[in-house]
């Protein structure tokens, strides 16, 4: 066998479960540190919602999980799965080809039990600090513990920390604003009149859903050449081209 390492993983999200798979099959010893009390990062559906719906307060309590309580893939199952292992959970009885956010957990559930990945998994265990000494990783946790490893993957997720879009004015307008990354049901919109910005999968689910309680929807995007139209199918959505500005307007 290779030289076996002693090596730290940042996080029980996908990525981590994958990096830690392999490792231990390589016969590396792992440790797995997990900040929450459960693996499947960005799977795992909070309703909580941040203090500032921006995520603008560098004092915020943040949330980790951006999933809002409808979502589904918005890849086909069949290019979810590892090389190796299936992903064959079913709702209802039904195997359904864009899943729900509980399926997609229960599946990695699953892969972790497979592969005997939770037993190295440290859970309420959020790292602080990693610096070097001499040869060796030096991880810092929660209550200043250290502990040396020969190496460090680093899987702790990139989508919590929300991008705001820069227009000028947007900070002084003086109606309500959230990120999607605090977007979790369509019931605070009821009745209101609701631009969403964006054209990604994220807008459009949200555009849909919020429509439902909504009283107007305007997707506006960056894409050229956009005209302003209500959608098919919808009786209270509209497409707009790019927002310019925000008027300090009483609405
Ligand atoms: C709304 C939304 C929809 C998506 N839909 C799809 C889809 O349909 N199909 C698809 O393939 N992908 C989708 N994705 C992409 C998704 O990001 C990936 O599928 C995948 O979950 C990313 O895994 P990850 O391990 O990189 O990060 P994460 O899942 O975010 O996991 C990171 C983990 O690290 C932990 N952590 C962070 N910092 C620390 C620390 N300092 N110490 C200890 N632990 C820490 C976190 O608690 C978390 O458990 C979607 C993403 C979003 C936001
Ligand atoms: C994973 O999905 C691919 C693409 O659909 C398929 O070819 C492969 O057989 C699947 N592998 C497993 C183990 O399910």
């Amino acid at each position: 066998m290779e030289k076996s390492f002693k090596v730290a993983v940042i996080g029980a999200g996908v990525a981590g479960l994958a990096a830690a798979r392999e490792l231990k099959r390589e016969g590396h010893q792992v440790v797995v540190y997990e900040k929450s009390d459960k693996l499947g990062g960005t799977w795992v559906y909070d309703p909580r919602i941040e203090s500032d719906p921006l995520g603008l307060d560098p004092n915020r309590e943040v949330v980790h999980g951006s999933l809002y309580s409808s979502l589904r893939t918005n890849l086909p199952r069949q290019l979810m799965n590892f090389s190796d292992y299936p992903f064959e959970i079913k709702k209802n009885g039904e195997l359904r080809t864009f899943p729900g956010h509980e399926e997609v957990l229960e599946f990695l559930n699953e892969f972790a039990r497979e592969f005997g990945l939770v037993e190295l998994i440290r859970f309420n265990t959020e790292v602080v600090r990693v610096h070097r000494v001499n040869s060796q990783w030096i991880v810092e946790s929660e209550l200043s513990l250290e502990e040396a490893f020969d190496a460090v993957i680093v899987c702790n997720g990139h989508h919590t920390q929300p991008r705001i879009a820069d227009i000028p004015g947007i900070e002084k307008w003086p109606g309500k604003q959230i990120h999607s990354h605090n977007y979790r049901v369509p019931e605070p919109f009821q009745d209101q009149v609701v631009v969403v910005i964006g054209d990604g999968p994220s807008a459009h689910d949200i555009s849909e859903e919020i429509a439902m309680a909504a009283k107007e929807v305007h997707l506006s995007s960056r894409s050229p050449e956009i005209k302003v139209t209500k959608l098919d199918y919808y009786d209270n959505i509209w497409q707009h081209p790019k927002v310019i500005k925000f008027l300090p307007l009483k609405i």
